[in-house]
């Protein structure tokens, strides 16, 4: 399952993101790319431990965490700082797959990888995030501080920037419910329930389906 958020910064925070990025130094993205993968990565990141990081967490992590979609659809169990990158011209990231274990300190296993897009479309050419699905390959670029949600267990690639500079911000998480499909089946429920609060908020159905949904999520749950 593939879920865009729209709007999960706000233009105002978005703005604040921008500042503290134009302001951060970066490095080679090979570093934190696992053995395989450095051989198929250019790009730029804020290295670990950088001071700007903390700033850029508290709004990007704070605006995740709100969330409700992010939450529903992800059902978060251990969530990764993210990655700050920048694609300038003549910088990608070949088709790959996500580490499965990762985490230097706690480890986690990576179920859902997160893309948060920090600036424009118009502001670079290439550079389209495109994941292969079971219904063909889904080319992504989205508006400033709309995000993607799709699973860490898909092929993935950054096409290259071929004008521009690309902002990303990248995490994984590891979910309560392992599987993508009880995953999406959950998410699915949920809208519905949703939806039946909204229309019939007394109604039977309304109680059995928010049953359901609750003794499904405890049925799949590891955590
Ligand atoms: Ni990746």
């Amino acid at each position: 399952m593939l879920v865009t958020i729209e709007k999960l910064i706000s233009p105002q925070e978005v703005m604040e993101v921008r500042r503290i990025l134009d302001e951060a130094t970066f490095v080679s993205g090979r570093v934190s790319a696992g053995k395989r993968a450095a051989a198929r990565k250019k790009n730029s990141e804020i290295p670990v431990g950088a001071n700007s990081l903390d700033s850029l967490n508290r709004i990007v992590m704070g605006a995740l965490v709100r969330n409700e979609t992010y939450r529903l659809a992800t059902l978060p169990l251990k969530v990764a700082a993210p990655f700050y990158a920048r694609y300038v011209s003549g910088m990608y990231y070949d088709s790959h797959i996500d580490d499965p274990v990762m985490g230097d300190g706690p480890r986690y296993r990576s179920d859902v990888s997160i893309t948060i897009f920090l600036n424009a479309p118009e502001e670079y050419q290439g550079g389209e995030l495109c994941i292969d699905t079971s219904f063909g390959e889904q080319r992504i670029k989205q508006s400033a501080g709309s995000a993607v949600l799709y699973p860490s267990s898909t092929l993935h690639r950054v096409d290259e920037v071929t004008g521009g500079e690309r902002l990303v911000a990248v995490t994984w998480l590891q979910s309560m419910v392992r599987s993508e499909a009880q995953r999406e089946l959950l998410y699915k429920l949920a809208m519905a329930r949703d939806q039946l609060f909204c229309e019939l908020p007394d109604s039977s159905a309304c109680a059995t389906v928010e049953q359901t949904y609750v003794n499904l999520v405890r049925m799949w749950s590891e955590v």
